[in-house]
């Protein structure tokens, strides 16, 4: 797209990005930047990394309680992982919990957060995106973070299309990074990035939406091909989805007074480092029901759970017993306030179906 096109998009954006931007925890919207505040490079890295793969509504409320309890990247870096990982359980992802904790203890030691996206790509657990959008929102680089929003946005824009299998997707996916990158490179060298950055997320987020796009509110509507072609629901045109898999397991949940009995998972694999209740191992059909088990008691069935993670589905058969207070188990007890805060998601569904049942008799 020539040039002074490129331009006139930016511009619309910008106005666009003033009156109708999100104001966030984390954001320094547009106005405040214009009375001289300038983004917390570990807040900006704390809500990128707390923003992969979930919503906003879900991330907030831990944005919150980790700015409140680890205000700096050295307190964090100073956290034991037990309060790390319990502090993280609900967010998904655990590897995530692990490299932040670990890339906070980086960033203490180098003294401060590396200023550009190829030092931020040396930390752990930052990749493309995550150091593009650091670098774009904390330090105004000309880098285009492409997360899920401004690829729908820019995948409109240009009608960039696909066959829908993999190797289709990412070849488009390589055009649709093109693209944005060249929004980025079209801005003034002492441009605002991050607003630019934050404004297509937005607009991906509240306008260009997946379905019922609201065209008619679009700053870029004379510029969007897929809206001249009148196909706008047809962007991204992403592979199609895979079926996932179902895997099949077994979880106990040992109560002995007010404590429920919860294991500190490997450190390594999926939901590494968690504490979740004892279970056994999730095989692709259905073992012997009681195998795993921390010990031989009086065991009642309690229902199932499901659960999807990114590759498979899970349905855990949930089993209870009260434990004598002598019985010696490794692990944790906890009391069931908080177990339920301190576990992963599918850990919690199991606990809520045999610690409410407990609440209900009492
Ligand atoms: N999604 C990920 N990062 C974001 C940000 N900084 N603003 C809005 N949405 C986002």
């Amino acid at each position: 797209m020539a040039a002074h096109s490129l331009n006139k998009m930016l511009t619309a954006v910008d106005r666009w990005y003033r009156r109708q931007g999100r104001s966030l925890p984390w954001r320094i919207g547009p106005k405040e930047r214009d009375a001289g505040e300038t983004p917390d490079p570990y807040l900006v890295w704390l809500s990128e990394v707390m923003l992969q793969q979930t919503t906003i509504p879900h991330a907030t409320p831990y944005f919150e309680t980790f700015r409140k309890r680890w205000p700096t990247v050295q307190t964090l870096a100073w956290a034991s992982w037990e309060d790390v990982s319990a502090a993280w359980a609900g967010l998904g992802y655990y590897s995530r919990a692990r490299n932040l904790h670990a890339c906070a203890q980086a960033v203490a030691e180098l003294g401060r957060f590396p200023q550009d996206a190829a030092g931020l790509r040396e930390l752990p657990g930052v990749g493309p995106y995550t150091s593009a959008a650091i670098a774009a929102i904390a330090f105004d680089e000309r880098v285009m973070p492409v997360d899920g929003n401004i690829e729908r946005v820019v995948s409109r824009l240009w009608a960039i299309s696909s066959d829908r299998t993999e190797a289709g997707w990412r070849a488009a996916k390589v055009v649709i990074s093109g693209k944005a990158q060249e929004l980025a490179d079209a801005q003034q060298k002492d441009g605002r990035a991050g607003d630019l950055a934050q404004a297509l997320m937005d607009l991906g987020a509240t306008v260009c939406t997946p379905r019922n796009p609201n065209c008619a509110s679009c700053p870029l509507w004379d510029f969007c091909e897929a809206r001249k072609q009148g196909e706008q629901e047809r962007y991204p045109m992403k592979a199609e989805k895979k079926v996932v898999p179902t895997r099949y397991g077994s979880a106990f949940i040992l109560v002995r007074g007010g404590e429920v009995l919860l294991v500190r998972r490997p450190p390594r694999g999926l939901l590494g480092g968690m504490m979740m209740p004892p279970s056994s191992a999730w095989t692709d059909e259905k073992s012997e029901a009681l195998d795993g088990a921390p010990g031989a008691f009086d065991w009642k069935s309690a229902g199932e759970v499901r659960h999807v993670f990114t590759h498979f589905a899970l349905r855990l058969d949930v089993w209870t017993a009260e434990a004598g207070s002598k019985a010696k188990i490794e692990g944790e007890w906890l009391t069931h306030e908080d177990a339920l805060a301190g576990t992963p998601t599918v850990g919690r569904k199991a606990l809520a179906l045999v610690l409410k049942a407990t609440a209900r008799r009492r």
